[in-house]
């Protein structure tokens, strides 16, 4: 379980996710038709570098049978749920862009997502990402201290199953410090006040993924993007936060779009 030990610790898990919230606000800004997903991790990585920093994800490698990842950023578009390769791939009008990114900094890591519209987009996706944001804020609003994992996940889940939308349940939110992932795995389902009790000074990254479509995801032929299994489009938004005596504190504190 992954604890800050000290004032000091909080401060630089602020700088790192600072850095990780200015890479998204940054690539936001150059999402448009025509640009590929290879420029936007170019722009995340030349920036992530002048900061001092480090990608956490180039060369991330989870087991033997896996290739390293090669990006800076995940970018996954429309049908793609996680782990896209940036590539040659030019955006659409209309395309829906996840991007994920983690840096190390000064030995502490930050996390983050956010899923951009190309242009304009259909009413359809749009609803997507608004309700998978508003579901990362469900989430965030019940990561208190006495309250626990399941309170988390319930929240996500009692959200958006009652609109039809389908939850990814093979992949999680985490623990973050020193190491992008540490325990526990936060997921974005569960049962109120059952799991891990959620204690002062916790640091972890909750990141729902959400489908529009039926509850299943594939792996590509890449080894490494996942896919919603019946096309449908696929929303992610992340973002690390402390648990802290007066509620969760965002580390990674990106600009949200969304209307209110
Ligand atoms: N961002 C993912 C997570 O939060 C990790 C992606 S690792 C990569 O768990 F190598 F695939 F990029
Ligand atoms: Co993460």
């Amino acid at each position: 379980m992954v604890r800050l030990k000290s004032p000091e610790e909080l401060v630089l898990m602020r700088r790192a996710g600072k850095v990780v919230a200015d890479v998204l606000d940054r690539v936001r800004e150059s999402v448009r038709p025509g640009v590929t997903t290879l420029e936007l991790d170019t722009l995340a990585e030349d920036y992530i570098r002048s900061c001092g920093g480090i990608p956490l994800f180039k060369g991330y490698c989870p087991s033997s049978d896996m290739t390293p990842f090669p990006g800076t950023i995940c970018a996954s578009v429309n049908e793609e749920v996680v782990h896209g390769i940036p590539g040659p791939r030019v955006l659409e009008e209309g395309d829906i862009l996840s991007v994920d990114v983690g840096v190390s900094l000064d030995g502490y890591c930050g996390d983050a997502a956010c899923t951009y519209p190309v242009g304009n987009i259909s009413g359809k996706r749009q609803a997507l990402l608004d309700v998978t944001e508003t579901s990362l804020n469900k989430a965030i609003e019940a990561a208190i201290r006495g309250h626990t994992l399941g309170d988390i996940g319930y929240a996500v889940e009692s959200y958006v199953k009652p609109l039809g939308y389908g939850i990814v349940r093979d992949y999680t939110g985490h623990g973050i410090g020193k190491k992008m992932h540490e325990a526990p795995q936060v997921p974005n389902f569960g049962h109120p006040r059952r799991g891990v009790s959620l204690q002062r000074g916790m640091t972890i990254a909750i990141e729902p993924m959400i489908m529009s479509g039926r509850e299943d995801v594939r792996v590509g032929e890449n080894g490494w993007t996942v896919f919603t299994a019946d096309g449908s489009d696929a929303a992610h938004f992340e973002r690390s936060i402390a648990i802290l005596d007066d509620g969760p504190e965002i580390l990674t504190p990106w600009t949200s779009r969304m209307a209110h």
